[in-house]
């Protein structure tokens, strides 16, 4: 059996062979000898638009690796800071990188001045911390305007390292403005977790002491987050990326895409969704509601995994550890509710709607204590080591920029006619 493809075209009878590799076939191969003839793939459903050493998913078995590791091996015995490691760097780190690469994030978390007085206060008093977030990170590209120079790996790298350590003091930045506390300095003592938590809610003790299972679920759940391919926000970062703009502003565009309710914004939507449904005897009426196509029931669905999110079942695990500490959010009960009855409802098993990574996080961080609008910027700070890896991969392999083709359908040449005369 011949690892390949044969395409023929039937207005001209022309056939070519195109080899099968890595799972895929060259669309290049294919224009080359039918030039004028494009792949229509709205939405990339069909399309790999690049190749990856970084992450894999088979959607279809619900199985996520970040560079071979299972998710649940990481999730279990690793820390969001080495998994950021791994990801950048395509291994595991030693002792003593992990301890070079902690000293280097640690050292790279305080913001300009500028940033936290002028740059916040120039916003409105119920701005969206997403919308103040994604603003904060292009602005870091003025900051540090020799990260324009992307052909310099070392460069690169410092730029990784302050995104990495900065957007937690943003996010928490942004926070503290939309309810008009001070801003806390980070705490270089506490570990990314912890500090994060500091930054959020420090008040006049001397030092944050954020509760170990909290932080760990915090820590735990930035893991779950860290990459997923070729996302939205991801592929994001890469057509940004390869028109050579600096990581700064790709990460913004990033962010952007990150904060639709498709994407990002779902594990704030579930929560809207669980307060809407108010109570367990709506649930039938709101289930029917979402198979007459009126509502979708946010938290499920996903465009590659067809099976249990393998993340949804590690976020479960954490939601109950959460819960023991908080109390149990009132909202469980629905949630619990409708994960059982979509996962035998004849709609949801024949579309293969299974809860996907967002249905049970926005509970964990309600109960923890954190705002819904923050709940995309949490998401943020867990996929930014993705985006990065993905944009130095991108840089390294020196990939063309994007710029796919279209169909066109709109009207043939017509002459232009004057106002007076339409
Ligand atoms: N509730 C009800 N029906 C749904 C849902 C849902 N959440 N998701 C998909 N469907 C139905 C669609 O109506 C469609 O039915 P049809 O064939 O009868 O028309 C079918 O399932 C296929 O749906 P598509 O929209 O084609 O699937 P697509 O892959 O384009 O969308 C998406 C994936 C956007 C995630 C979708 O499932 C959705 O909107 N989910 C809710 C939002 C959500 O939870 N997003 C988070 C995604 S995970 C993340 O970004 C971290």
């Amino acid at each position: 059996m011949s690892e390949s493809v044969t395409i023929t075209d039937n207005r001209t009878g022309e056939t070519i062979e195109i080899p099968i590799e890595n799972g895929g076939i060259s669309a290049k191969a294919f224009s080359k000898h039918m030039p004028g003839l494009w792949f229509y793939d709205p939405g990339f459903t069909a399309t790999a638009s690049t190749s990856s050493a970084i992450t894999y998913l088979d959607g279809g078995n619900g199985v996520l690796r970040y560079r071979g590791y299972p998710i649940e091996q990481l999730a279990e015995k690793s820390t969001f800071l080495e998994v950021c490691y791994l990801l950048i760097n395509g291994e595991l780190p030693s002792a003593t990188e992990m301890e070079t690469w902690r000293h280097d994030i640690t050292h790279h978390t305080f913001i300009h001045e500028n940033m936290r007085k002028r740059f916040t206060e120039g916003f409105h008093h119920d701005a969206h911390p997403m919308g103040m977030l994604t603003s904060a990170i292009a602005a870091l590209s003025t900051f540090y305007p020799e990260a324009k120079d992307i052909s310099d790996p070392e460069n690169r790298k410092k730029q990784i390292n302050r995104l990495i350590s900065k957007v937690p003091t943003l996010a928490a930045m942004a926070y503290r403005a939309s309810i008009g506390m001070p801003f806390v300095y980070p705490d270089n003592t506490l570990n990314y977790a912890e500090n994060f938590l500091s930054m959020m809610w420090r008040v006049a003790e001397p030092v944050y002491e954020a509760d170990p299972v909290l932080s760990k679920a915090l820590d735990t759940l930035l893991i779950l987050h860290a990459d997923h391919e070729q996302n939205c926000s991801t592929t994001t970062m890469r057509v940004v990326g390869s028109s050579h703009s600096d990581p700064y502003v790709s990460a913004a565009a990033a962010t952007s895409a990150l904060y639709g309710p498709r994407h990002g914004g779902a594990n704030e939507q579930v929560i809207h969704m669980l307060n809407e449904i108010g109570s367990y005897e709506n649930i039938p009426a709101f289930i029917e509601k979402v198979k007459q196509g009126d509502v979708r029931l946010m938290g499920f669905g996903h465009r590659v995994y067809k099976a249990y999110d393998p993340r949804a079942t590690i976020v479960k695990e954490q939601a109950d550890k959460v819960f023991a500490v908080t109390g149990r959010s009132p909202l469980l009960d629905i949630a619990l509710k409708l994960e059982e009855i979509a996962l035998e409802d004849d709609y949801f098993k024949s579309r293969n709607l299974y809860p996907n990574v967002d249905f049970y996080t926005g509970l964990i961080y309600q109960s923890m204590g954190i705002p819904m609008d923050m709940f995309t910027v949490m998401f943020t700070i867990g996929r930014m080591p993705g985006w990065l890896s993905h944009w130095e991969e991108l840089m390294v392999e020196e990939q063309r920029i994007a710029r796919p083709r279209q169909l066109y359908t709109g009207p043939d040449e017509r002459d232009y006619v004057d106002i007076a005369s339409r």
